[in-house]
């Protein structure tokens, strides 16, 4: 059985959690492949609004297996506390969701070490989220990270290598002004909650493919966005892992040819949170109206998003890196009551215009917007159930996008709750509710 992969088309928060949501009634398995707390997934149900950082937000589902796999850095007390507030509100993931024990941990020094790298870039920073996501992978890479499976050690174990980890942690913390940390706290903090953590640990890679051999329908979660990727993103205000296809496949063990659709999820305008260049963004009232409108505040550490019409540029090599099959539109009742639309189709750059993404970030943040404007439609007008029934310059609107980024539209949502969603492609069986 083939899998499925959602990746964010543009920067990150384009409303992956409600798609994934709302495909988990065709898939049996749920995996998060990449990043860790610096994501924010909200769903909203019956049962109320649910936000997720590091759990896959499909284990909603009673049925559905959830797994955090290899490519994530995991910080274990934020991912206790997580299974608190499930458990706490009727939600059960025991025996059904694993966690990776070639993941990655995102350990105290982690965090400390992100907010003194931040402060030291001043006006260059990233605009990270603080969770210490960048040195988590910087030690993944340096090969001096620690994996989930220390928790399969015993408390002993555990213990002595915690502690000699955070002497090493201290020691990088020295070099940036900041303050040690306790070892022996911090190593007992990690022998308290071995046995809470240890029972969800195992190896998914080998799950996964068994899983895969049972037949099970897999659904690849990402987190972030295409433009966040660390290769193929507005580097260096990017996040620390690859939020593109490759990720998914790296992150998860599962091969090239395991992967039978990928869907590219897109907002109906554009939002990024940090910093770096953003050529449709808009600065002035305009931004500000979209802002409130889509309600544009992040959903882990609070900040205002910056907003910006669609872009085409952008989304294009979107699609290029991708090779979406379909494309899943968000939030288009944000724009829906707007008397105009814009749409960014070309840049300028140095007095010529330019289709083409640029990959030199002093180039990017030298391009300004070549914007076409579209009539807009009434909100209340696209308060239906099938395409055919939108107004016609919303329709229009979805297939400019179509023929420009060369992939069908197939979901379209049209606001928060799950039966706010308009299905274009017949194979899908869920039930709107
Ligand atoms: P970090 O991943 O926390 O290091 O943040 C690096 C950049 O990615 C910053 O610009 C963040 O605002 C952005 N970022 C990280 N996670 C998310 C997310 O889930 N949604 C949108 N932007 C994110």
């Amino acid at each position: 059985m083939s899998a499925t992969v959602i990746v964010g088309g543009q920067w990150g928060d384009e409303g992956k959690a409600k798609v994934v949501d709302f495909l988990m009634h065709d898939h049996d398995v749920v995996i998060r492949f990449q990043g860790g707390a610096n994501a924010g997934h909200t769903v909203v149900t019956d049962a109320g609004r649910f936000a997720f950082h590091q759990i896959p937000s499909g284990v909603l589902y009673a049925s559905v297996t959830g797994i955090l796999g290899n490519g994530m850095v995991i910080e274990p007390f934020a991912l206790l506390d997580e299974l608190k507030e499930l458990t706490s509100r009727g939600i059960d993931v025991g025996g059904r969701m694993f966690i990776s024990s070639a993941a990655q941990i995102v350990m105290p020094y982690h965090r400390i070490l992100d907010n003194l790298m931040e402060a030291d870039l001043k006006g260059q920073s990233i605009g990270s989220t603080g969770k210490g996501i960048g040195p988590a992978y910087g030690d993944k890479h340096m090969r001096s990270g620690l994996r989930m499976g220390v928790f399969l050690l015993d408390k002993e174990e555990l213990y002595d290598i915690v502690k000699a980890k955070v002497e090493a942690g201290n020691r990088l913390l020295g070099l940036l002004g900041g303050p040690p940390l306790s070892s022996e706290k911090v190593a007992s903090d990690f022998a308290r909650i071995r046995d809470l953590v240890s029972r969800f640990v195992v190896d998914t890679q080998e799950l996964v493919h068994t899983m895969k051999a049972q037949g099970k329908r897999i659904l690849l979660e990402g987190a972030q966005g295409t433009l966040l990727d660390i290769d193929h993103g507005t580097y260096p205000f990017v996040t620390s892992s690859s939020c593109t296809i490759g990720g998914a496949l790296t992150g998860t063990g599962l091969a090239a040819r395991d992967i039978g659709r990928v869907i590219g999820i897109f907002k109906s305008y554009v939002t990024r949170v940090g910093n770096g260049p953003m050529p449709s963004e808009l600065a002035g009232a305009e931004g500000v109206e979209l802002r409130e409108r889509g309600k544009e505040y992040g959903t882990t550490t609070g900040r205002p998003r910056r907003c910006g019409w669609f872009d085409l540029v952008a989304g294009r090599y979107s699609v290029r890196l991708n090779g979406y099959d379909e494309i899943a539109l968000t939030k288009l009742d944000v724009i829906s009551g707007l008397r105009g639309i814009k749409l960014c189709t070309a840049y300028e750059l140095n007095g010529k215009r330019i289709v083409s993404f640029p990959q030199s970030l002093s180039d990017l943040a030298k391009c300004r917007p070549v914007f076409e404007e579209m009539p807009g439609w009434s909100a209340g007008e696209i308060r239906v159930d099938q395409f055919s029934e939108f107004p016609v310059r919303a329709r229009r609107f979805i297939e400019r996008l179509e023929s420009e980024l060369g992939v069908p539209v197939s979901f379209i949502s049209t606001g928060p709750a799950r039966e706010e969603t308009v299905i274009r492609n017949a194979a899908y069986s869920f039930d709107r509710k």
